[in-house]
């Protein structure tokens, strides 16, 4: 039982601890299929390393292994310091953690194999769903524990998005991935890319989503230590995000001869998805209005707020991307691989490095070691990001105008090649990015040394 070992914060320590690493590999199996897109024969033909096969095992690992791991690792900590009081069960968690954890492995190493369910963001095989909903439950039982022992009231909003978060994720989830038809966890048809979608859709809406705005929510207040702008906003937000976020999957399938009023509904839905996105970058603008000062000095303050812009560059950018019109340009070609990087890695991958940079010095009991290597970090981040969003969607519209003007797709691929090789250069940075950030949080836990600079 050496493994459940019960220490004050374990839980939580471990769980950041796990997102670093997976950051680290899903970064590196990122690299790897980008370095295929540029050169397919490079790495041979073998069969563990081929496109196919790694792309699902680099986006189920920086979505479930990074972003879901940190910011459900900072809930562990969030929960119990919200209700002022210890976690329900540090031994519950670390279960749920191994379960997790041994869940991300197994997929990933089946997928390498060639086992999949061809779903997107669902392709892990159905004992994996089994081991991915058990952690889904044991992490909502140990937050419901903490909360309902707690002697703090008010229910602050980020409770009510991580809890969202997790009851909304197990039962796409289980939908999703069609659990029940375990021989290939799919049904046929436009009703299985409706139901792949509505699950594909939840991952970014009601999963990822809600988990950053929940971390958000708390980093902010905190770091510009002042209260938040409007509780009521705040309300008006989560409400709206889960009536609107729950139903418009079907604007990835616009194309498709889905019924009118599913397309319907699916467009309106993202355009009034300007109201839940509004109601949280305006209320964390007014809260840390005039003391960006303070919250740029702070490690985890910069990491938020850049994710905040990106959020609200993806969410300007999203909509406009579920129009008919715009999608005869956009559609199935690298400009949507650009917003998915920005939303994925831009807001919810840097408000799950926030909440490591803030919640990690605050366990340890000490600053971070060296503070310039996570300044290092962002930096690395913002300008790989930045350089990678902008050449994809470069390289989207000229495929998309391409194909437009009627020619094959087989003639685009020279002229998108260039844009492959600089993706490539941008995405080496973000890859750094991980690294650095995976040594500098081993050494603040494990082997501080001497601490030059102050705290974070
Ligand atoms: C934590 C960081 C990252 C996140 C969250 C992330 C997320 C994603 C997501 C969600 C997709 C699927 C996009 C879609 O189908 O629309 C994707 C695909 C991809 N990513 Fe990443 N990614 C990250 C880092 C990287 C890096 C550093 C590289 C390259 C060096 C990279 C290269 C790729 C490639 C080549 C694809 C497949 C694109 C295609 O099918 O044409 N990613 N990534
Ligand atoms: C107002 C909010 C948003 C709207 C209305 C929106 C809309 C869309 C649309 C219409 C597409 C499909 C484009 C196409 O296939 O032509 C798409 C793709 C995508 N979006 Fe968003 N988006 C929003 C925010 C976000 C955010 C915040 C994230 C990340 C957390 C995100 C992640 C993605 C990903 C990963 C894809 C690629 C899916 C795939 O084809 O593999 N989006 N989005």
């Amino acid at each position: 039982m050496r493994l459940l070992k019960v220490e004050p914060w374990g839980t939580a320590k471990l769980y950041l601890l796990s997102s670093a690493i997976w950051f680290v590999v899903g970064t590196t199996l990122g690299g790897i299929d980008a370095t295929h897109l540029i050169a397919p024969e490079l790495l041979g033909n073998i069969p563990f390393l081929v496109f196919s096969r790694l792309r699902p095992m680099h986006t189920n690992t920086v979505i479930f292994g990074f972003i879901g791991t940190s910011l459900m690792g900072a809930g562990f900590y969030l929960i119990p310091v919200m209700a002022r009081t210890t976690l329900y069960s540090e031994r519950l968690g670390k279960l749920s953690l191994w379960v997790w954890n041994l869940s991300i492995l197994t997929g990933n190493i089946l997928l390498g194999l060639g086992y999949s369910q061809s779903r997107e963001y669902a392709e892990w095989v159905w004992p994996v769903d089994i081991g991915i909903l058990t952690a889904f439950a044991l992490i909502f039982a140990n937050y419901l524990g903490t909360t309902l022992r707690r002697k703090e009231k008010m229910l602050y909003v980020s409770t009510w998005y991580l809890f969202a978060a997790l009851v909304f994720t197990w039962c796409f989830y289980f939908f999703g991935n069609a659990v029940w038809n375990p021989r290939t966890g799919s049904l046929v048809g436009l009703a299985d890319a409706n139901l792949a979608w509505f699950y594909g859709h939840g991952i970014i809406g009601l999963f990822m989503t809600p988990l950053a705005v929940a971390v958000a929510y708390y980093v902010v207040p905190i770091v510009c230590r002042t209260p938040l702008y409007s509780h009521s906003l705040s309300m008006i937000g989560f409400w709206s995000v889960l009536v609107l976020y729950s139903h418009i999957g079907a604007h990835h399938i616009i194309q498709t001869p889905i019924p009118t009023w599913l397309k319907v509904v699916a467009i309106t839905g993202s355009l009034s998805m300007f109201l839940p996105v509004a109601t949280v970058v305006i209320n964390l603008w007014l809260t840390m209005r005039g003391r960006l000062g303070i919250l740029h000095a702070n490690l985890a303050g910069k990491f938020v707020f850049a994710g905040l812009v990106w959020y609200a560059l993806t969410c300007i950018a999203g909509p406009l991307q579920s129009l008919p019109s715009v999608q005869r340009v956009t559609h199935l070609n690298n400009f949507v691989i650009a917003h998915a990087h920005l939303g994925v890695l831009g807001f919810s991958g840097s408000i799950g490095l926030a909440g490591i940079w803030l919640i990690i010095p605050r366990i340890a009991g000490r600053p971070i070691y060296q503070r310039r290597l996570v300044d290092i970090q962002h930096w690395f981040l913002i300008f790989g990001l930045t350089a990678f969003h902008l050449i994809l969607s470069t390289a989207g519209l000229v495929q998309g105008n391409s194909w437009l003007n009627g020619e094959a797709i087989y003639r685009t691929l020279p002229m998108t090649h260039i844009y492959m090789v600089l993706r490539l250069f941008a995405g080496l940075f973000i890859i750094a990015a991980a690294y650095t950030g995976l040594y500098a949080l081993l050494r603040t836990m494990y082997w501080p040394g001497s601490i030059k600079e102050g705290s974070p």
